[in-house]
């Protein structure tokens, strides 16, 4: 008998999860989601799930516990409800960053996330550019890692084409400094940063490794949260002689001022996916790339049955067709 495929969504970006749908063919399917007045989640599938293929997305953006909680109910009441086997897709894993103990007496709160994402029922996950790669083994189910990486690199190589140098702006992002530099034929400069302990959000660049006098940089990150971290080291570029400074991360989460600082930054653009909901009306430095399409390509290779990191292999090819 044939498997039917099933994709939800929960409130922190349905035009993400729309796009995703239009790419698939069948449409969302249908989910009541409210809040009790004390605001606990409520959430109900509207038809029969029995015995489907479900795909539940969610970003864990602001207001990252409501939007956490609502995926693990919506998970818990698709397999009371019989389903076949429930995939999380997450664009952005919310917590990630907390991935081990810094202080004493901390907890490794993305270590929590993965086991109650497990726990509600979830048989398989699919997320987008993890913060370390190492989580995935916080899962004892499989994960499909997937990256925004080639189709980023390939929006910057056809805007900014030639003499281009990418930075890394911590240790963190070096592997990922080198995937944008392999796609872009560009050169690599390391920089390196401190982080407060004890404040976070707080940041400091300390260092540079490489040449960036007269050249044109590409800063990388996985997220932009509060800026800090991209607007230092772009404010240490121009201070080190880079003549244009552009930025690229997979997760624009943007919290409190991010984005009036980044407008006022020396940044000439800064471009990001939509794993986390965009601002309705972009201000001037921001672009957007969309990763509707390699969510809907996963998720069909995932139903299938078939490689999803084939997938990577083509759109790679494709961005470079695209490139040259
Ligand atoms: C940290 O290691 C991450 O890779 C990002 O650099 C950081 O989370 C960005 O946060 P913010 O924009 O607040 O500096």
């Amino acid at each position: 008998m044939r498997r039917r495929a099933l994709l939800l969504s929960g409130t922190s970006n349905p035009p993400l999860a729309a796009a995703v749908a239009s790419g698939l063919g069948p449409p969302l399917g249908q989910v009541e989601i409210n809040r009790f007045a004390c605001g606990e989640v409520y959430v109900r599938l509207v038809d029969s799930v029995r015995g489907s293929d479900a795909f539940v997305i969610q970003s864990h953006s602001y207001p990252v516990d409501e939007m956490l909680m609502e995926q693990l109910v919506m998970i818990d009441a698709l397999k009371r409800a019989s389903v076949g086997h429930v995939t999380a897709v997450i664009p952005y894993l919310g917590y990630s960053r907390q991935d081990q103990k810094s202080l004493e007496r901390e907890p490794i709160s993305a270590r929590l996330v993965a086991d109650m994402l497990t726990t509600a029922g979830a048989d398989r996950v699919m997320v987008i550019d993890l913060h370390t790669g190492q989580i995935q083994g916080f899962f004892k189910i499989p994960v499909d890692h997937l990256t925004a990486v080639p189709a980023l690199a390939a929006y910057v190589g056809r805007r900014y084409p030639g003499n281009l140098v990418v930075v890394a702006p911590d240790a963190g992002r070096g592997k990922m400094a080198q995937r944008y530099a392999r796609q872009l034929n560009a050169s690599l400069a390391f920089m390196e940063k401190a982080r407060s302990v004890e404040r976070h959000n707080e940041s400091l660049p300390l260092g540079l490794i490489g040449d960036v006098a007269g050249r044109r940089c590409l800063l990388i990150d996985d997220m932009i949260d509060t800026g800090g971290t991209i607007i230092d080291a772009a404010e240490a570029l121009r201070d080190g002689g880079a003549t244009e400074i552009v930025a690229a991360a997979t997760h624009g989460v943007f919290s409190g001022r991010a984005l009036e600082r980044l407008e006022a930054s020396p940044l000439v653009e800064v471009v990001v996916t939509d794993t986390v909901r965009p601002p309705e009306k972009l201000p001037p430095k921001l672009s957007v790339v969309s990763v509707a399409s390699l969510l809907a390509a996963s998720i069909r290779a995932a139903f299938q049955d078939r490689s999803v990191s084939a997938i990577f292999k083509e759109l790679e090819a494709t961005a470079d067709a695209a490139d040259g």
